[in-house]
């Protein structure tokens, strides 16, 4: 029998492990091939029938990666709901009545929670559902690092300065990018992803009506889109409302390159990526050839993938919240970080 003054320092020993952190080099593939061999069946799966039930929840999903990996790396903090003590992201500028299909997260979580109790990190769940949303859809299949953890916070006041508006030109965005050593190449690929999906007139309607304070439209829409776009979008609409990114929004093709070098770009972020030199070369790549595009876009998601934020973190059972602690510890220090990569903004 162990004798009671060990067991204290024991269980100190072993939550500090639980609540361990990993740095990127720690990721890898097959993460999960002995602790959890069914891991990237399961996810698949569920994402499969999300995508009978609902084909835009693939792309909504998909778009949690890029929101989780930019606030302080892919950590899964952007699935923590509010509590009394913590404003969680989800209500955050960029999320609010806008990111959605966090039940399909919880649907994996469970499977998973199910087969392999406290194996699977949330942070993982997404990279895995996100890689599934696009192949499933007919994009490229590569294969993922995983071993992320769980973030035991989150921080909406990061993700409000952090997220980039739909308004934003592509000079900010190529210097946002670069602060997580992401190129330009990297940037027009990855917001190749708006080849699926929807955004809502909210996110447009300064373009249409009043670009810059100008009281005019964006010149850079095709007249017959913007046509289209103001009649979907007209002035008294309810900005909930919503269009496609691009004009085969439940494909993952190289369609949006074609739509932006027509002017048919949805968001001014988008359209940004024709109208500025150092990304139209690239707009002009991916539009004629797919397979440069499927080729940067995999580089670019593992590269995003990669981001981590070096602090300490768990396995969680659910998603929206973190596990719960015995009282006398939630006053400890946190326990030791190993070095990051991750590039602080
Ligand atoms: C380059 C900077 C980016 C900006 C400014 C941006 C902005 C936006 C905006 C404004 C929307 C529509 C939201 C709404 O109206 O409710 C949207 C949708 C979306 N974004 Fe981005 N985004 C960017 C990059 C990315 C990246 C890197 C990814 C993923 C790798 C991504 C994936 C998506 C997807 C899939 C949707 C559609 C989601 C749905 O249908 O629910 N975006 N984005």
């Amino acid at each position: 029998m162990i004798p009671i003054t060990m067991t204290v320092p024991l269980i100190l020993i072993l939550l500090l492990h639980i609540a361990s952190s990993v740095s990127s080099s720690d990721l890898r593939p097959g993460f999960y091939s002995e602790t959890c061999p069914q891991a990237e069946v399961i996810v698949r799966e569920v994402m499969k029938k999300a995508l009978m039930r609902e084909p835009r929840s693939v792309a909504s999903v998909m778009r949690f990666q890029f929101h989780d990996c930019f606030v302080n790396g892919c950590d899964g903090s952007m699935l923590l709901d509010d509590t009394p003590t913590m404003l969680g992201e989800k209500l955050a500028l960029s999320n609010i009545n806008s990111l959605r299909s966090f039940e399909v997260v919880d649907e994996v979580k469970e499977a998973l929670e199910k087969t392999c109790p406290g194996v699977v990190s949330c942070a993982d769940i997404i990279i895995m559902a996100s890689r599934d949303a696009v192949s499933l859809t007919g994009g490229p299949e590569w294969e993922v690092r995983l071993g992320r953890l769980d973030s035991l916070t989150a921080n909406q006041e990061d993700s409000n300065s952090i997220m980039p508006s739909p308004r934003a030109n592509a000079s900010s965005l190529i210097d946002l990018f670069q602060k997580y050593n992401l190129t330009v190449k990297d940037l027009v690929a990855l917001s190749g992803s708006h080849s699926i999906g929807q955004g809502r007139c909210f996110s447009i309607m300064f373009r249409l009506y009043n670009q810059s304070g100008t009281g005019k439209p964006d010149p850079a829409i095709d007249p017959t889109y913007r046509e289209e776009l103001n009649k979907l979008c007209p002035l008294d609409v309810d900005q909930n409302v919503t269009g496609n990114l691009d004009s085969t929004p439940v494909v993952f093709d190289n369609q949006y390159f074609k739509d932006l070098v027509a002017g048919r770009g949805f968001l001014n972020s988008d359209q940004t990526l024709f109208t500025f030199p150092q990304t139209r070369k690239f707009v002009r790549l991916f539009s004629r050839h797919q397979s440069e595009f499927f080729k940067a876009f995999v580089e670019g998601m593992l590269k995003m993938g990669d981001l981590q934020s070096g602090l300490p973190g768990e396995v969680r059972t659910n998603c929206r919240v973190v596990n719960a602690r015995p009282s006398h510890l939630l006053l400890e220090s946190p326990p030791h970080t190993m070095e990051s990569n991750y590039k602080s903004i």
